[in-house]
């Protein structure tokens, strides 16, 4: 019927399940670019995500090599003060290894409410954005260490605190390596109700 919205069909909601479940946090990636019209398409649909009101609360950076060194030299600054520079030394060069930048923020709101509701679409955003890339073969780490939160990082991704929030600082690219995890049994966590 012509004004019945069409449901796709995914390959198969196995497909959707493995997906999900295999995705990991990636630590330690190859040095080649993951190519952009990937990421494009992973940030085309995280735009999807649920989001209430419509708000739409996200906005995404994409880091080119210039910024990501600048992220790189902040942080280690910050790193510095805390805990010397041997130690901002090791992350710099660490910092220097990744080979994929971005940056999802979330729109400030007055109302408390709608502030959290913002910040769970944007999070709802950064894992479709995850899981796309990772269907595509392409890890990433979610990152919220202090130099998210540093003044001088939100002049270095042209955005102002007082509009927006960094919700994610994404690396992304191909996995070195995979690590494994775990998760608490299902019965831990899902009560069923009478
Ligand atoms: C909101 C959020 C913030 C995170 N921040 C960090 C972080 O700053 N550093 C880090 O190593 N991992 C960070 N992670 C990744 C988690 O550590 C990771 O998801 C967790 O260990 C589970 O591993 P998995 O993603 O492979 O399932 C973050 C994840 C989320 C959802």
């Amino acid at each position: 019927m012509e004004n019945t919205p069409r449901v796709e069909k995914t390959p198969s909601a196995s497909t959707l399940t493995r997906l999900i479940r295999s995705r990991r946090t990636v630590y330690a990636f190859k040095p080649e670019r993951a190519p952009r019209d990937a990421l494009d398409r992973a940030l085309d649909a995280a735009r999807w995500a649920p989001n209430h009101r419509l708000t739409e609360p996200w906005h995404f950076y994409v880091l080119g090599p210039e910024t990501a060194e600048a992220v790189c030299a902040l942080n280690a600054q910050l790193v510095e003060r805390k805990k010397g520079p041997k130690a901002a030394a090791d992350k710099l060069a660490r910092w220097r290894t990744m080979p994929g930048w971005a940056v999802v923020t979330c729109q400030n709101s007055p109302d408390p409410i709608q502030a959290r509701e913002d910040y769970g679409a944007c999070c709802c955003a950064v894992q479709n954005l995850m899981l796309c890339l990772w269907a595509e073969g392409i890890g990433s780490k979610w990152n919220t260490g202090g130099v998210i939160r540093d003044p001088g990082f939100y002049d270095l991704i042209w955005a102002d605190p007082a509009v927006e929030t960094v919700v994610a600082l994404l690396w992304y690219g191909y996995p070195a390596e995979v690590p494994t995890t775990q998760r608490k049994a299902l019965a831990e966590v899902c009560v069923d109700l009478p």
